[in-house]
């Protein structure tokens, strides 16, 4: 089955499993979550979702929300949010997660943190029994200390590169930060190394999610498998 065949489903069961009328919702970004945001505004439109308010973790899924007329709020006025349904770059067996691949990892912790549920959208590539052997974590940095980062990341052991836009610009996040993509053969200790990066002065914030995710919604070809806590995955 084509990838793009089970992101859509994911985000679309994910949806049908956990969106109410009334609930303040979490749209998560990337092109897995777009679908759950698509399936959204589709219901919505036709009346099944009443009294609901997205909040948008990034400015590409506000807009995308805009397009179905979603009602949109911020967290200035919803502090709490009922459900956030966002993609991963990589789920370990306790999900945790990598996220920040599609640049929105800061807006997305602040919106998972403020969230009672986040269900994690996402196809079978995803899952990993070890966090940093597929993805890098991304680090968003403020502009003006990024080459003390970037020397501190390298001192954690990490291989390092400054993401890029194609046109070999450097890629600015929504809150126009810099992101340095840290490469790492595995990570054993994700808790220590979450940790270790914070102590950095100009680090915004890293795309290492742990504790956050409560469920995932993992589609693959022989099915789409409804995961929680209590029912975590078996390694890969
Ligand atoms: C966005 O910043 C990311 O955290 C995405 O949620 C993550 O990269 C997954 O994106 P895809 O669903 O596009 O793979």
């Amino acid at each position: 089955m084509e990838i793009e065949t089970l992101k859509q489903q994911a985000g679309e069961k994910a949806v049908m499993l956990a969106v109410k009328p009334g609930m303040i919702i979490g749209l998560g970004t990337g092109s897995t979550a777009v679908h759950a945001t698509r399936k959204i505004g589709q219901l919505w439109q036709a009346g099944a979702l009443p009294d609901i308010v997205g909040i948008p973790t990034s400015e590409a899924t506000s807009v995308e929300a805009a397009r179905f007329g979603i009602p949109l709020g911020t967290l200035d006025t919803y502090p709490m949010i009922d459900v956030v349904i966002d993609g991963a770059d990589e789920i370990d067996p306790e999900f945790n997660l990598i996220k920040g691949l599609g640049g929105a990892l800061l807006r997305e912790k602040i919106v998972a943190t403020a969230s009672r549920r986040m269900v994690i959208v996402a196809d079978e590539r995803k899952q990993v029994a070890l966090l940093g052997t597929r993805a890098p974590v991304p680090v968003e940095v403020v502009r003006f200390a990024v080459r003390p980062c970037y020397d501190y990341l390298v001192y954690l052991g990490a291989w390092v590169e400054q993401r890029l836009l194609p046109d070999g610009q450097p890629y600015l996040t929504d809150e126009n930060n810099y992101i340095l993509d840290c490469h790492f053969d595995g990570i054993p200790n994700p808790v220590a190394l979450a940790q270790a990066i914070r102590q950095q002065p100009g680090v915004v914030e890293h795309g290492l999610f742990l504790g956050l995710a409560t469920d995932v919604v993992l589609a693959a070809t022989n099915g789409i498998n409804i995961l929680c806590r209590t029912n975590i995955m078996k390694p890969v």
